[in-house]
């Protein structure tokens, strides 16, 4: 896709090469039990399709959508589950999959309502964090990439639900281009 206002920040085969490590490194840190991958729509989709199938055993995997109002703006943003897991997580190691976590209020909210469905232990890989922006404590176990406070596009992540298929993560310039 060549469009002027979108700057290569992490090519694809960086992408592909970090999720190979983290990959290796969840297989390692989960050797046995009752895995379960759960991928946070929509822009997590590609992160969580790629890093199953990085891992070196089997994995369960399960999708959940979230709503937020007035993220980023102030800390007390609203959020609401907009599709649910399909199957219990009680007894189970959850690996929540994230795209990017940024004022940390969705995973959050979402681990204090995991936690009340007694999985056997949460925790978190996000491919992208950007620390800056953060207004609620996370713990993200798993990180891909640390990323500075600007406006990032693909691999995934949208404007207005465009650029999601973009095999990199860029930066949306809105300079107009010269
Ligand atoms: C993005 C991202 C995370 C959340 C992170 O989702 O996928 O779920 O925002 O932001 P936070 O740390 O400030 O809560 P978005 O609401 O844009 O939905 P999408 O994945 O469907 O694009």
């Amino acid at each position: 896709m060549t469009d002027p206002k979108l700057r290569v920040l992490i090519p694809s085969g960086k992408i592909q090469a970090r999720i190979r490590e983290l990959g290796s490194q969840i297989s390692k840190d989960y050797p046995e039990g009752n895995l379960h991958f759960v991928c946070i729509l929509k822009g997590a989709c590609f992160f969580m399709a790629d890093l199953a199938r990085a891992m070196e055993r089997d994995v369960a995997i399960d999708f959940m959508g979230i709503s937020t109002y007035g993220k980023g703006k102030t800390s007390s943003g609203e959020v609401k589950v907009t599709k649910d897991l399909d199957v219990t997580v009680e007894g189970a190691d959850v690996l929540i999959v994230e795209d990017i976590v940024d004022s940390g209020v969705t995973l959050n909210y979402l681990v204090h309502l995991l936690e009340q469905r007694r999985p056997k232990s949460i925790r978190i890989a996000a491919l992208l964090d950007k620390p800056e922006r953060r207004l609620r404590p996370v713990h993200v176990n798993y990180v891909g990439f640390q990323i500075p406070d600007r406006f990032v596009v693909g691999y995934g992540l949208d404007y207005a639900e465009r650029y999601r298929n973009l095999d990199a993560v860029c930066v949306l310039d809105d300079e107009p281009a010269a």
